[in-house]
């Protein structure tokens, strides 16, 4: 048993204290605290370690509302004030800035959400006894999960009931997505029910099941301030329902009058009818080739491409807007971008360590930063979109 005091937060939403075996990540931890911990294991080098007692704890502490809090692998700042949530994250940022990027700069806003039900996608597994939940920590195993404090409640109701059969069929995936506009809850499945299955399903009368094969069937309108989008449980979709206006209107600080403008990974096509609103020409480029037809019927005006972006040929522009996976910008897209000497640069990530990465390669090629914002998606876990301008010098 050791004790120590919690120096900060890292990316992961890891407390890191320092001990005389070295730097150990706890998890349940406020900066500032003293704790009482072991350490449990050692894997290359990294000392991952279990809290035992809170020794001294921040003002900030509260406690966790969600009875799976302990064990679930959703969360991980809910013993935090929502509003200290915000110094947190926003210290994780400037730790990876300074860190990977090598820059110290402040960021110019952060954007907070309401802190609970707020997510209108899910992604659910199931458990041993096909009871669907979310990872535990620490494992690869399911725990059930009846009812999550993030999600619209309607997500809620439809995973008691489901969770409330005596012996519910397997799937090895569920898309569960809430539509606020028509109000109803489209669930795409890893695979087509059996006959039996279908059954079951029948009796969710108010849910649109769809699987591979049948997307077609869970097709829906989403409207988002004016601009009306198409989707589909089976796609991407931003997933804070009260956020996404202000993460278009961040976009929107950034855009003038332009000839053309790019949009890569462009999915359903979330940033296209801003872009189209201030560009001639709009450019659209995604794999997915459902989320492609989508975007192309909601937004005809746009030109999309449908192939990896490592393969498109980057034309002349005026202004590129990236919203990568959590891989960030692989090195030949990087290339690709700084070949073109675009003036402007619009980088949405979800991920500070890949888009502090590939921040440092920009920096190396004569752009810089314009404006940086981080948006808080995702309260109660350590995650944190980034919305940031980066200009040519
Ligand atoms: C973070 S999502 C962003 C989607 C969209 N911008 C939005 O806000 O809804 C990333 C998108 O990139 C697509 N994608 C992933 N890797 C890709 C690649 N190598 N080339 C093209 N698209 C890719 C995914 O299918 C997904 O739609």
């Amino acid at each position: 048993m050791k004790t120590g005091i919690v120096e900060r937060i890292v990316n992961g939403g890891w407390g890191l204290v320092r001990s005389t075996e070295g730097i150990v990540f706890l998890t349940g931890v406020i900066p500032g605290e003293t704790v009482e911990f072991e350490i449990k294991e050692k894997a290359r080098g990294i000392l991952w370690g279990r809290l035992l007692k809170i020794i001294s704890s921040h003002h900030s502490r509260v406690k966790a509302v969600c009875p799976y809090y302990e064990e679930c692998g959703g969360c991980c700042f809910q013993h935090i004030e929502y509003t200290f949530q915000q110094t947190i994250k926003t210290s994780i940022f400037l730790d990876d800035l300074k860190r990977i990027a090598g820059l110290e700069r402040r960021i110019d806003r952060y954007i907070v959400s309401p802190p609970f039900g707020y997510r209108i996608r899910a992604r659910m597994k199931p458990a041993s006894n096909n009871y669907i939940g979310f990872i535990k920590k620490s494992t690869n195993q399911v725990l059930q999960i009846n009812n999550c404090l993030l999600f619209n409640e309607r997500i809620n109701r439809f995973l008691t009931a489901w969770n409330n059969q005596k012996s519910p069929p397997f799937f090895y995936q569920y898309d569960i997505l809430f539509n606020p506009d028509n109000e109803k809850l489209y669930v795409h499945l890893s695979h087509p029910p059996s006959t039996k299955t279908e059954i079951i399903l029948k009796a969710y009368s108010d849910v649109v099941f769809t699987w591979k094969g049948n997307e077609q069937a869970g097709i829906s309108h989403i409207k988002i301030g004016n601009f009306k989008y198409l989707t589909s449980a089976s796609l991407f979709f931003q997933n804070n329902f009260f956020m996404l206006e202000n993460l278009l209107n961040l976009v929107k600080q950034y855009l003038c009058s332009h000839d053309t403008a790019i949009d890569l990974y462009s999915g359903v096509g979330f940033f296209l009818p801003l872009l189209c609103s201030h560009s001639k020409q709009t450019i659209g480029v995604e794999n997915s080739s459902f989320a492609v037809k989508l975007a192309s019927m909601s937004f005809p005006e746009a030109s999309i491409y449908n192939m990896p972006v490592e393969k498109f040929d980057f034309p002349p522009a005026d202004i590129i807007l990236c919203d990568p996976p959590r891989s960030g910008l692989s090195n030949i897209v990087k290339k690709k971008i700084k070949d073109r000497n675009y003036k402007s640069i619009i980088y949405i990530s979800c991920n500070s360590a890949t888009f502090c990465r590939d921040l440092r390669f920009f920096l190396d090629h004569g752009y810089q930063i314009k404006d940086i914002n981080l948006i808080d998606l995702f309260p109660q876990t350590s995650h944190f979109e980034i919305v940031s301008n980066i200009i040519l010098t």
